[in-house]
């Protein structure tokens, strides 16, 4: 889980891959190096830290070297120091490479290469594919790599460089993301497209276990046996604006507002019927499979399996099918009773999370149907899966997710109204509710944005609480687990997501003043219900902050402090009742001074295990 950049042109390196890893630090941030070819030497710079210490680094060693590479680590082998930082150089200087990915035969490969007489500088497991050129190296920097990543298990996107052949980069990914970017007299190299934006928006997407050779004059592909590969280069149509904080203090709280537009380009136009059709209709999935489909199993890691739990109660209300929400990591390794009649749907906005992808590929050669529902464009899940419904969120940078989060909700609904329809079990006029409601979701988002005030005051009036419990029912269960998650992530702060109902079975031994209890209030059957929930709380001297519409007159008299949210029917409103709960986190953070967009120990993409 790391980031890496490239470029080779006219100008110095150093000027693209600094701003470049800049953009990258989403993906890592706890060491940052980078090596140019210069003068007929490699010349590489490493610092433990963030980009800063790096770049202060590089302030007094000016590089002018127009050929070079850089990395933004997340340590996975090796704490994060300067030795274990990359690029990684081999014994006599002539190679440096950055590596995104995990080597899981790095142990066996490291014995016998310190064997052969190898000397190692770090603890990485990426240090070994470094050697591995340098053993295989003729003369030819392509083939060494090729050569040496056929001894190589598990994942990689690595780039490597070498003094012999000071015009080029050498570039491999298998399992890990990769883009090359065109242009003029100039390649670059990135993980991920807003590295490279300024400079250029034709982009190639290596596909798994391809490999580039980037020169001043192009790029060739070819795959790692060796073959030519061609490919048309794709155009990009994100502008630099969208990934950039567009004058929000951080990109989370920019990301937070941007949920009405964002969850407008999901629905992508009219919420009627034959839309609706029309847009599962092309995804991938042939609609006669979708019809069929006996059983769902949503598979998913973290904020996406919380959507993936609000998609069980919508598929299962909707559309009567058993549904099933998995959490990736635990997916992978069981023994899922799979077939063509049972659909997957792996949820996920980067695309790139290991044990969701780990589980899509588990789920395909069992031979059930995948639909990806998916924020990036063109990542590892949506081309390993049949079928892709895109959320269109548009980037997101902040490590805590929101606006993916809400279109991967509304993504859901759709789905479920869709599947609903198509067997028909979802008569004209609920579906014409539902509908109604997803169409009205920017309108209600831009209403439960309008509160942020009252949800800063609240911020202030219960910081000082030992620990949170943010309770739900139905629908607003898995709006509880997301509220604690953000809260935990951002202002590190001990909350737990729970059952209302489940309260009594435990936890209420916990509540005192110290103890502030979240209650995400739902409509229908379950609302009376947490009424008596929060009064069990309060009665034992608990304090309670109430999401819930302004004029539930119970949900007031009951609760410290409302957070007022527009009321909606039910099955849309973990969508907006999830608005103050990320505010509230948000504000929770700043005011506990903490690094908003940057978490401690956490990364946006977890593309390892
Ligand atoms: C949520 O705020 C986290 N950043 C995290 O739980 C995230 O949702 C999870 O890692 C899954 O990522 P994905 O959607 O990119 O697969």
């Amino acid at each position: 889980m790391c980031g890496i950049i490239g470029y080779v042109g006219p100008r110095p390196a150093i000027e693209v891959i600094l701003p470049g890893l800049r953009r990258l630090e989403y993906r890592g941030y706890d060491s940052a190096g980078v090596a140019v070819l210069e003068g007929g030497e490699l010349q590489y710079d490493r610092a433990p830290g963030r980009l800063s210490v790096l770049e202060g680094l590089l302030a007094g060693r000016p590089r002018e070297g127009t050929v070079g590479v850089g990395h933004t680590r997340w340590a996975t082998h090796g704490e994060p120091t300067e030795a274990n930082a990359h690029p990684h150089l081999d014994c006599t200087g002539r190679f440096a490479l950055v590596h995104n990915g995990i080597i899981e035969n790095h142990a066996v490969l490291k014995d016998r290469l310190v064997r052969e007489g190898h000397r190692f500088g770090s603890y990485t497991d990426t240090e070994v594919i470094v050697h591995l050129v340098e053993s295989s190296y003729r003369g030819d920097l392509e083939a060494a790599l090729r050569a040496a990543l056929d001894e190589v298990e598990g994942s990689f996107a690595v780039a490597v460089l070498c003094r012999d052949e000071p015009d080029r980069i050498v570039a491999a990914r298998r399992n890990s993301p990769l883009i090359v970017g065109l242009g003029d007299g100039a390649q670059y190299l990135a993980s991920d497209v807003p590295a490279i934006l300024p400079y250029t928006r034709k982009v190639l997407y290596l596909e798994e276990e391809e490999m580039a050779t980037l020169t001043r004059e192009g790029v060739a592909l070819r795959r790692l046996d060796g073959t030519a590969v061609h490919r048309t280069p794709t155009t990009v149509d994100w502008d630099m604006e969208a990934a950039e904080k567009g004058g929000y203090p951080h990109f989370m709280l920019k990301e937070i507002h941007e949920q009405p537009e964002a969850v407008r380009a999901t629905i992508g136009g009219k919420t009627d019927r034959s839309r609706l059709r029309r847009l599962f209709g092309g995804l991938g999935i042939e609609a006669e499979t979708l019809q069929h489909v006996e059983r769902v199993v949503v598979v998913a890691c973290g904020t996406a399996w919380h959507a993936g739990l609000v998609g069980k109660c919508a598929i299962e209300d909707l559309a009567g099918i058993p549904t099933q929400c998995e959490i990736a990591s635990e997916f992978r390794y069981g023994a899922p009773v799979l077939g063509r009649d049972t659909l997957v749907v792996a949820v996920t906005q980067s695309g790139e999370t290991a044990d969701t992808l780990a589980g899509v590929r588990r789920a395909r050669e069992a031979g059930a149907p995948v639909l990806a529902v998916c924020n990036v464009l063109g990542s590892s899940v949506p081309r390993a899966s049949e079928g892709v419904f895109y959320t269109h969120a548009g980037p997101e940078i902040g490590v805590a997710s929101t606006k993916a989060y809400t279109t991967q909700l509304v993504a859901m609904t759709l789905l479920a109204t869709y599947l609903g329809l198509q067997r028909g079990t979802l008569d004209r006029q609920r579906a014409g509710r539902v509908l109604r409601a997803v169409g009205g979701l920017p309108g209600a988002l831009r209403e439960a944005l309008a509160a942020d005030a009252m949800v800063q005051e609240c911020a202030r009036r219960f910081q000082d609480s030992r620990t949170f419990f943010y309770i739900g029912r139905r629908y607003n269960l898995p709006t509880a687990f997301e509220g604690a998650l953000k809260i935990k992530e951002i202002a590190y702060l001990h909350a737990e997501g729970y059952g209302a109902g489940e309260m009594k079975h435990g936890p209420i031994a916990l509540v005192d003043p110290g103890l502030t209890a979240v209650a995400v209030f739902s409509e229908g059957a379950t609302h009376d219900k947490m009424r008596s929930n929060v009064e069990e709380i309060r009665a034992r001297g608990g304090r309670v902050v109430a999401v819930a519409p302004a004029d539930d007159a119970e949900a007031a008299r009951v609760a410290d402090f409302v957070l007022p949210v527009p009321r909606v029917d039910e099955v849309v409103s973990p969508v907006v009742n999830v608005v103050p709960l990320q505010l509230l986190a948000y504000h929770m953070a700043v005011l506990g001074g903490r690094d908003v967009d940057r978490p401690r120990n956490l990364a946006k993409s977890v593309t390892v295990e």
